[in-house]
C-alpha cells in the first residue's frame, strides 16, 4: 500500500464523508454482480448496474427482486423489496457512473477485459471515486498499472451469496492509498460486512490461501486411504465448523491454550502434505464432467431432488449462520457483558 497520499487527501478535502446510502456502480451482472447489487440496495444505496450481455441485463431485475424478498423474509431488509428495487438502474452506458462514489467491477475473470473496464470507468467518474475489483486471483497491483489514479484502485473480494455473507476482503495494491483503504472498509461496514484488510495483494488473499491449504490436506487424507470423503467432511464440520464462526485461528488458540499448539506443530507440520500438484481425485471428478450439485455429480452423487434440497438448505444455513455471526461480532469479548454493565450503572 502507498503511504499517506497527499493528492488523495487534497481531492477529498472539504467533502462530506458519506458512508450510508451511497451511489454505487456495478459492472458485470452475473452470479456475483446480481447479489452484490441486492446487498447494496439493501443498505440504502442507489445502484447503477452494467453488463454487455442482454440476457444478463434482462435477468437482473427479477433475480435481484427475488433476493430482496428473501432478505425481507429473513429480517435483513428494512424497506419494501419493490421500493428498494426502484433505486436500481440498468444500463450499457458507462457515463451513467459519473456520479458514483464507488464502482465495483465484477465481470468475467479476464485481465485484459478488466483493464479495459477500468479504463472506461476512470474516463467517466470523478477523481475521488473508489474503483474496486472483485477479482479472485488477479493481483490488484497489476490492475492498477496504467490507471489514471491508481491510488483509488482497490480489491473488494466478495463471497457468495453476497447479499447474505459477512465476508469481505479489502485488498491493497502497491499503489492503493491508506485513505482509499479506510474508505473501502467504512463502506463495507455500511453494507453489513465485517471486512478484513489485506495489506499486500498476495495470490488467494487470506481466506482462499488458508482454505486451499485445508483442501490440499483433505485430498491427501482421502487419497492416502486415511479416511473417506464422507468422514473428512464429518470431522471438519464438527470440529472447525463448531468454532470458526466464533473465533479465527488465533483467538481460538488463545481460548484453548497456546503452548499445546506449539508442541503439536513441531511434530505435525513436517507430516502435512506440501504437494504442488492438483490432486488426482479432483482431476478425475472434473474430467468426467462432474461440477457438483449443478450436474448432480461431484464428490457425491445427487438425485434431482437432493441437488435442489442441498442448494436450498445451504442458502437457509447462510441466513442462520449470519444471525449467529451478528450475535458474536469479532470484538464480542472486548465488550462488557450486558448484565454487568447494567449492574454497574445502578
Ligand atoms: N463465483 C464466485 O464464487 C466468485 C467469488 C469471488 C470472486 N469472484 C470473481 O467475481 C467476478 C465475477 O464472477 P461471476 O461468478 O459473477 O461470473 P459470471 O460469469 O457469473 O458473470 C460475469 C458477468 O460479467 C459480464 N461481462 C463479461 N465481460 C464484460 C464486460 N467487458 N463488460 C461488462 N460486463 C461483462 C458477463 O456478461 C456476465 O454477466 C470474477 O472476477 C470472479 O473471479 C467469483
Amino acid at each position: 500500500m502507498a503511504k499517506g497520499n497527499q493528492s488523495t487527501r487534497k481531492r477529498r478535502s472539504g467533502k462530506r464523508q458519506r458512508t450510508k446510502g451511497v451511489r454505487a456502480g456495478v459492472v458485470g451482472l452475473g452470479l456475483m454482480g446480481k447479489s452484490i447489487v441486492a446487498c447494496l440496495l439493501s443498505s440504502g444505496a442507489t445502484v447503477t448496474g452494467l453488463d454487455v450481455s442482454p440476457s444478463a441485463r434482462r435477468r437482473t431485475r427479477p433475480q435481484v427482486l427475488a433476493m430482496l424478498k428473501e432478505m425481507r423474509h429473513e429480517g435483513l431488509l428494512k424497506f419494501g423489496p419493490a421500493q428498494a428495487l426502484r433505486r436500481l438502474t440498468i444500463t450499457t452506458d458507462f457515463a451513467r457512473f459519473s456520479d458514483c462514489e464507488v464502482v465495483i467491477e465484477s465481470i468475467t475473470e479476464n485481465f485484459r477485459a478488466k483493464k479495459e473496464t477500468f479504463d472506461k470507468i476512470e474516463s467517466v467518474v470523478s477523481t475521488d471515486t473508489l474503483v474496486a475489483s472483485n477479482t479472485s486471483a488477479i493481483p490488484i497491483s497489476n490492475l492498477q498499472k496504467g490507471c489514471r489514479h491508481p491510488d483509488r484502485v482497490i480489491g473488494m473480494h466478495w463471497a457468495e451469496p453476497c447479499h447474505v455473507t459477512r465476508f469481505m476482503e479489502i485488498i491493497c495494491g502497491e499503489a492503493t492509498s491508506k485513505d482509499s483503504a479506510e474508505r473501502a472498509v467504512k463502506l463495507a461496514q455500511t453494507w453489513g460486512k465485517e471486512p478484513a484488510l489485506v495489506l499486500k495483494d498476495v495470490r488467494g488473499f487470506i481466506a482462499n490461501r488458508i482454505s486451499y491449504a485445508m483442501f490440499r490436506e483433505a485430498f491427501h487424507l482421502v487419497e492416502s486411504g486415511v479416511a473417506t470423503v464422507e468422514d473428512v467432511d464429518r470431522s471438519l464440520r464438527n470440529d472447525v465448523g463448531f468454532w470458526i464462526t466464533f473465533a479465527g485461528p488465533f483467538r481460538y488458540m488463545d481460548l484453548m491454550g497456546v503452548p499445546a499448539y506449539k508442541l503439536v506443530m513441531k511434530d505435525l507440520l513436517p507430516d502435512l502434505d506440501c504437494s504442488k500438484k492438483v490432486p488426482e481425485l479432483i482431476r478425475r471428478v472434473v474430467d468426467s464432467g462432474g461440477k457438483g450439485v449443478s450436474t448432480r455429480k461431484g464428490f457425491y452423487r445427487y438425485t434431482p431432488r437432493q441437488a435442489k434440497r442441498w442448494q436450498e438448505l445451504f442458502l437457509k444455513f447462510n441466513y442462520d449462520i449470519r444471525k449467529l455471526a451478528m450475535k458474536y461480532p469479532v470484538d464480542a469479548g472486548d465488550r462488557p457483558a450486558p448484565e454487568r454493565s447494567k449492574r454497574r450503572s445502578r
